[in-house]
């Protein structure tokens, strides 16, 4: 063979071997069922299964004591909105901007569907509800139910409202309670217990007066 052929025959081979490899990443295995069946009949425990490996015979081993759930939450107060003596009256988390941030981001996306952006009930769900619109979160009476209660009602839903809690983890809960607070407030404030400087902004913003005469 001639040095010319040699290099020319190295030169197919090596095109062959590209070809190769693409035609393998081409088909990649893709659309076919993998094939399961050495990982299905390898030796290995099932969790209720029998094993000498211990001396109880069990293959699935009890829980070392004190361990916890990720995300478990020490304080029943935190974990459940309840104490002994009733519904949590404070709540359980520093209330800080950024919880305020989150509940009202979380609000938005959980709350206001039914009971509106501003919590006022007035809603495209609201209006097209037949049964029992979701009501305003202006409710004298729900004003005045305790953090607690309201946590329930996430957590374990209310009357027709269905639970919450597989959205809001507890801390987004009391994240989502600290914002309803704060709508609350954003309607009920007095004037004269804002800071002088709000209180001339405020005044300044609503040129037609307060509404409904309030002082
Ligand atoms: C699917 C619509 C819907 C969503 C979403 C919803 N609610 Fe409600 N909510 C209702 C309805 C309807 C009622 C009235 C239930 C009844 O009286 O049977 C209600 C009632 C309430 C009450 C009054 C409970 C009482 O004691 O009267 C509060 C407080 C409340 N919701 C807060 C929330 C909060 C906070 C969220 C978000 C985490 C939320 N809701 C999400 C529909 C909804």
């Amino acid at each position: 063979m001639t040095r010319a052929m040699a290099r020319a025959t190295t030169r197919a081979m090596t095109r062959l071997a590209l070809a190769a490899l693409l035609a393998l990443a081409a088909c990649d295995n893709g659309d076919a069922t993998p094939d399961w069946s050495r990982m299905i009949t390898q030796p290995k425990l099932l969790p209720y299964g029998e094993s000498d490996l211990f001396a109880d015979q069990r293959a699935m081993r009890p829980v070392p004591a004190g361990t916890v759930a990720r995300g478990w939450i020490a304080d029943p107060a935190r974990r459940t909105g309840r104490t002994a003596a009733g519904d949590v009256a404070e709540i359980p988390l520093p209330v800080t901007r950024a919880l305020l941030d989150r509940g009202r981001r979380r609000f938005a996306i959980v709350c206001a569907t039914c009971h509106g952006t501003a919590g006022d009930g007035d809603s495209a769900v609201a209006r097209n509800m037949q049964r029992r619109r979701p009501p305003s979160l202006y409710e004298p009476r729900i004003i005045a139910l305790a953090p607690g209660a309201l946590y329930r009602v996430i957590a374990d839903g209310y009357g027709l409202m269905p639970s919450y809690a597989k959205l809001l983890e507890p801390d987004d809960r009391w994240a989502v309670i600290a914002y309803v607070r704060t709508l609350e407030l954003s309607r009920t404030a007095r004037l004269d217990a804002l800071p002088p400087q709000i209180r001339d902004e405020a005044t300044r913003a609503l040129p037609g007066g307060l509404p409904g005469g309030r002082p």
